[in-house]
């Protein structure tokens, strides 16, 4: 018997006489199980376990709050018992930032063109910015000022390559479903080789020409 099969006959032998086994499941899918009894001193014992598959590079650990109240009213009581697990977001570059209730962000101050800027956001797990609401534009505004950074433009996540003045997001929605599409004066109106979106400092929207070279936002939804 050679070395090499030695040691890989003991490990599977280690293997069976332990047990070990990696219990796989399906990514996103969430099992919970609830096996309740009375035990032999009579008690009454319920026990919850919620299993879910995850890398441990994804995820930061998985946070269990119960609540217990007891309620009387008159004779009777009422138990409440509340148990909630919060699991952190999945795929999170660490470079990105939370705004509350809008997103993750990550703000590239190097001027590269629209399709350099997609393809970064995606190498990140996130998308070129596209603008859902005034706030989520206040919001970011603050850092693109902050960061001292030239220029009047940003790239935007839109763009008309489909059908000319028709801008649809990098994820595929109508400009209009977003929430935020607030066309400059006379804007999009460079025609067929602009058919990428920009954001001026105003809040406007433009079409610009794709291999502009502006800085970007990546962004990661919340939802
Ligand atoms: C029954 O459950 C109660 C509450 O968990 C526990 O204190 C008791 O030891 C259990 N009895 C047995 C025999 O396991
Ligand atoms: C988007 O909304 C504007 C203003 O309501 C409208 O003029 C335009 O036709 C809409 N575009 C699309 C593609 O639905």
């Amino acid at each position: 018997m050679s070395q090499f099969m030695l040691i890989w006959s003991v490990l599977w032998w280690i293997n069976i006489a332990t047990g070990q086994q990696c219990s796989s499941y399906q990514h996103e899918t969430v099992k919970l199980v609830i096996k309740s009894q009375r035990n032999n001193t009579g008690h009454w014992v319920a026990q919850v376990s919620l299993n879910h598959g995850a890398y441990q590079h994804e995820e930061g650990p998985w946070e269990l709050d119960v609540d217990h109240s007891v309620e009387k009213c008159d004779e009777e009581e009422s138990v409440h018992l509340v148990a909630t697990i919060a699991v952190p977001p999945r795929h999170i570059h660490v470079q990105y930032k939370l705004l509350p209730d809008l997103g993750y962000y990550r703000f590239h101050d190097v001027p590269v063109t629209w399709y350099k800027a997609v393809i970064t956001c995606t190498a990140e797990n996130g998308h070129l910015l596209i603008l859902n609401s005034p706030k989520e534009f206040t919001e970011l505004k603050k850092i693109w000022d902050a960061s001292g950074v030239k220029g009047d433009f940003l790239h935007i996540g839109i763009n008309d390559f489909d059908k000319e003045a028709v801008f649809v997001t990098v994820l595929g929605d109508s400009l209009n479903s977003t929430g935020y599409a607030p066309w400059g004066p006379n804007e999009p109106n460079s025609g067929a080789t602009a058919n990428c979106g920009a954001l001026k400092r105003t809040g406007e929207l433009h079409d610009s020409y794709c291999s502009n070279q502006f800085p970007f936002f990546c962004e990661k939804n919340l939802f």
